[in-house]
């Protein structure tokens, strides 16, 4: 038995030894150079011009060694020259360098004097990996969503199902016991009355006045509930979360990529409103950020339904982007974003008075934006949520140019070391109306 093992073991450990071998030694004579690596130092020096599948600045460089090997009998070494001081190349009048050079109207590449021979390897070892293969969605989104939603089908099903059986079981049990009961009572001589000759209970019930008295008065106060809290609700947007005409993803860009919020609503800081931000904000990124990364692509199908290299393409054709040739075709149709949150005219709110006075962190009243995949309204507001904050908060008063002087005279007139909102006039009336 304990040989069987052994041997066993023995071919196991046999046959991983022979992959890690094949694995180790090919990576060793096809690439010369840690793709890992390169990657990283392709990301910090070479992607502000390059991508590898794309032409940006400079062209796709995926397998450039071997395509420049095929196509112009180049070797490392001239890459090794080219990379280091390409204008170095051009200017000895080598053929290729200068062809290339002028097909890219004359831009220089930078120089890498800095990068040494193992860099580039690694920078080529990267260059020369196959592309990582863009998961395929799975199936159509909307089948998806069709599939998600027949699963919840299916398991309420299970439970409806599953209640009638109970419920079948529970009246054959009583079924059985009324039987029971009957053939005692007939055993015994009892005589059972008749139920159908009882008044039914609907008659019963017109009959008792008080009773009646009773349902009426209880449906009136449940109706006049229902109207009275309709009625609240009316301008009340809490929760509302209208579809826009791009897929703008805040959990992506302020989650994920931890852009400030301030970065797009620059106008937070400054000014009453906080704006939502032009398209050209947008392609400050956008001209390089043509696609997102596959995981995240597959994500977006899988879980939102969400075609998030289609959300960019129509960031493109609102503001006439031509990602081929990288320039502007000055055909624009404005993007037409959906306001979210709106007070009515008559009230008066301030952004930079709440955040940048106030130092209120703008989650305190729109939530967990970093989180939302799409954007809705957090907060009621309404005057009850605006004046309840206005009590409990206390100015942040220390350290806070805007207050120090009234903040001593206000704290001698309280007698207290912390001061609201309200108690520095956030209740007025004409604060907030105008
Ligand atoms: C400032 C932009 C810029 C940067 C940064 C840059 N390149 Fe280039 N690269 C170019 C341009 C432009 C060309 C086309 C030739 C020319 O105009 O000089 C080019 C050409 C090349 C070529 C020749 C490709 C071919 O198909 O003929 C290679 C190889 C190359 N670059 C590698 C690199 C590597 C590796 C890095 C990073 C270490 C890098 N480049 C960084 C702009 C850049
Ligand atoms: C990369 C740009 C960008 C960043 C960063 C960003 N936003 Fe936005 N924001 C937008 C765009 C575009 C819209 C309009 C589309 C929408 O409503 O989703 C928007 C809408 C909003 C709205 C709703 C506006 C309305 O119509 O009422 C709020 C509130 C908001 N953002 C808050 C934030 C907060 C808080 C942060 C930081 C956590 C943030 N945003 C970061 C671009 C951005
Ligand atoms: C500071 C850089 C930056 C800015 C500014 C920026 N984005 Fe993005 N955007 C990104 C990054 C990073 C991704 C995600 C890439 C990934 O995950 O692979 C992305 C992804 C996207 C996507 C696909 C995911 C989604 O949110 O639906 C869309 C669409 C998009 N951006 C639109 C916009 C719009 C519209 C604006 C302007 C309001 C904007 N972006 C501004 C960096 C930026
Ligand atoms: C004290 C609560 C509060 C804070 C803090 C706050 N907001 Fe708002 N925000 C509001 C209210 C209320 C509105 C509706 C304003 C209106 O309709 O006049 C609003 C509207 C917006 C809008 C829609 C456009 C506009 O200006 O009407 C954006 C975008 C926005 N806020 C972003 C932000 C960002 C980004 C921050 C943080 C820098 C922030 N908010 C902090 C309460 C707040
Ligand atoms: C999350 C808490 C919070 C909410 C919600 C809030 N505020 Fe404020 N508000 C503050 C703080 C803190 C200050 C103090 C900053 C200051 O005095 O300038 C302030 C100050 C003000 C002031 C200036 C008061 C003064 O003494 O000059 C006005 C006006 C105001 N808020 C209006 C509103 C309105 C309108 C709403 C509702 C739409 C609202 N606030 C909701 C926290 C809040
Ligand atoms: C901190 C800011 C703030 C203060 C102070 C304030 N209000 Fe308001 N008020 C609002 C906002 C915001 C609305 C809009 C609420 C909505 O749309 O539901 C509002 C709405 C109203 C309305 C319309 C009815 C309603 O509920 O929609 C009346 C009337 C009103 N306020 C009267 C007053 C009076 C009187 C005072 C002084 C005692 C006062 N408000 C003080 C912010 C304020």
């Amino acid at each position: 038995m304990k040989q069987v093992i052994h041997r066993k073991l023995s071919r196991n450990n046999l046959r991983l030894s022979l992959i890690f071998l094949l694995t180790f030694s090919t990576s060793l004579f096809a690439q010369k150079g840690d793709a890992v690596v390169g990657k990283s130092l392709f990301n910090a020096n070479c992607i502000a011009c390059h991508k590898l599948d794309k032409k940006m600045t400079g062209p796709a460089l995926r397998k450039v060694e071997s395509r420049l090997a095929d196509a112009e009998g180049l070797d490392r070494e001239w890459l090794y020259n080219w990379i280091k001081n390409s204008s170095g190349v051009i200017k000895s009048g080598d053929a290729y360098a200068n062809k290339i050079y002028s097909e890219f109207n004359g831009v220089a590449m930078s120089a890498f004097p800095t990068l040494t021979n193992a860099d580039i390897d690694n920078i080529l070892a990267y260059t020369a990996t196959e592309p990582t293969v863009v998961t395929p969605p799975p199936g159509d989104p909307t089948a998806q969503a069709a599939n998600t939603s027949s699963e919840g089908g299916i398991s309420n099903k299970i439970i409806l199902g599953a209640l009638g059986v109970l419920f079948a079981l529970l009246a054959g049990a009583l079924f059985l016991v009324n039987k029971t009961l009957r053939r005692f009572a007939d055993a015994k001589g009892v005589s059972l009355a008749e139920t159908s000759s009882r008044t039914p209970i609907w008659k019963a019930f017109v009959q008792n006045q008080f009773l009646v008295f009773i349902t009426a008065i209880g449906l009136l106060l449940a109706s006049a509930y229902f109207v009275y809290g309709f009625l609240m609700q009316v301008g009340v947007n809490q929760g509302y979360e209208p579809i826009q005409p791009i897929h703008y993803s805040h959990r992506i860009h302020a989650g994920d990529n931890g852009i400030d919020c301030k970065y797009c609503h620059s106008s937070a800081r400054v000014s009453k409103h906080s704006g939502i931000p032009s398209l050209n904000v947008c392609m400050n990124c956008h001209k390089s950020i043509y696609e997102v990364a596959p995981e995240t692509q597959a994500e977006g199908l899988a879980e939102f339904g969400v075609d998030y290299n289609g959300e960019i393409k129509k960031l493109y054709n609102a503001v006439g982007w031509d990602d081929a040739d990288q320039k502007y075709t000055g055909e624009t149709s404005p993007v037409k974003w959906i306001q979210i949150h709106k007070l009515p005219d008559f009230a008066y709110f301030n952004h930079s008075q709440h955040v940048v006075v106030g130092g209120v962190e703008c989650q305190t009243c729109h939530g967990p934006v970093e989180e939302m995949e799409i954007m809705y309204q957090h907060a009621p507001l309404t005057m009850g949520w605006c004046i309840n904050c206005h009590r409990e908060t206390n100015v942040k008063v220390k350290d806070n140019v805007y207050y120090t002087k009234i903040h001593e005279q206000l704290s001698k007139k309280y007698g207290v070391e912390n001061l609201t909102a309200a108690q520095m006039g956030g209740l007025e009336c004409g604060k907030c109306h105008y």
